[in-house]
């Protein structure tokens, strides 16, 4: 049984939570009562169980400064797994900051893709273009224990990220992280590439959620100015690096799918499917090369 209320004027977890939601909707954050209880935890160190059995328990003074600040800054809509440092895709949890796109859960279909492609008894190299945070890629070589990987980033910052959540993961012997401009000076043949390349069009980022437009890297969103180009520089490098009959899978934006098989074709690779995600848009180009 939660004990009984204390005096009205002080904070508890139910007080804190509820007065952490109400700031965070008249900011216009879309998910105020999940991202509050997320930011009093962190603030609190409690756990979710704790706020629900235990809702009357005093919030001590610094715990409530600290949710004060977190508050602010989610208010001012930086993404929460920036505030936090952490999100979770697929098993992992991964450690995020503004230097990486925060991993989404659409992109957990490239993983799929991947893994059907992909035996777990046989050894298996696995390329990751524009690696970011390394999501793709150790969610891949986590699946799959006789893989190992290499993840390419343009961004030295990301590549830190990308090694220290192998390194976390206990992967960093099967996952190499090495600067590039997509496949440029690599050398394959590899079984699997995959990437989830920038596919925003220019002009349409700053129209984006200020979460996005605001506080992720351009680099990571910014796909020129019809969302393609990145396609189209690194699907040659596709098409070199696979091993015949290897299996390709990207990530595209909605309404890309037509476009991006029709690079793919144009590159000598064989685009089989586009798989939709949980929206039912077309979400990821996958095939393979002839
Ligand atoms: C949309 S993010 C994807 C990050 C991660 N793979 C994920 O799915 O969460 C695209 C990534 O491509 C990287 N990138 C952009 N241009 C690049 C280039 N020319 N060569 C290699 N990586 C590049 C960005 O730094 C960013 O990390």
């Amino acid at each position: 049984m939660p004990d009984a209320p204390p005096p009205a004027d002080a904070d508890t977890l139910v007080t804190a939570w509820t007065r952490t939601r109400n700031a965070l909707k008249a900011a216009g954050v879309p998910s105020p009562v999940l991202d509050a209880r997320m930011l009093l935890e962190a603030a609190a160190g409690v756990a979710r169980l704790d706020i629900v059995t235990d809702p009357y328990r005093p919030l001590a003074e610094e715990a409530r400064a600290r949710l004060d600040a977190l508050t602010a800054r989610r208010a001012a809509r930086e993404p929460l797994a920036y505030i936090l440092g952490a999100k979770d895709f697929w098993t992992l949890s991964l450690t995020v900051t503004p230097a990486v796109l925060s991993p989404r859960p659409e992109t957990e279909g490239v993983v799929e893709a991947a893994l059907a492609a992909l035996r777990e008894d046989q050894p298996a190299r696995v390329l990751d273009l524009g690696t970011g945070s390394g999501a793709i890629l150790l969610a891949i070589l986590k699946e799959r224990p006789l893989a190992e990987g290499l993840g390419v980033d343009a961004s030295p910052e990301a590549l830190a990220v990308a090694r220290a959540n192998a390194e976390a993961l206990g992967l960093s012997g099967r996952a190499g992280f090495q600067p590039g401009d997509w496949g440029a000076g690599l050398e394959g043949p590899f079984d699997v590439i995959v990437s989830n390349p920038p596919y925003i069009a220019a002009g349409d980022i700053a129209g984006l959620a200020p979460e996005v437009a605001r506080h992720e890297p351009r680099l990571a969103l910014d796909g020129g100015p019809d969302g393609l180009d990145a396609y189209r520089r690194l699907i040659p490098d596709v098409a070199r690096l696979l091993r015949p009959q290897g299996r390709f899978a990207l990530e595209i934006g909605q309404g890309q799918d037509a476009d991006v098989i029709a690079i793919a074709r144009a590159a000598g690779l064989d685009p089989e499917a586009v798989r939709p995600d949980l929206a039912g848009i077309g979400r990821v180009v996958i095939g393979r090369r002839p």
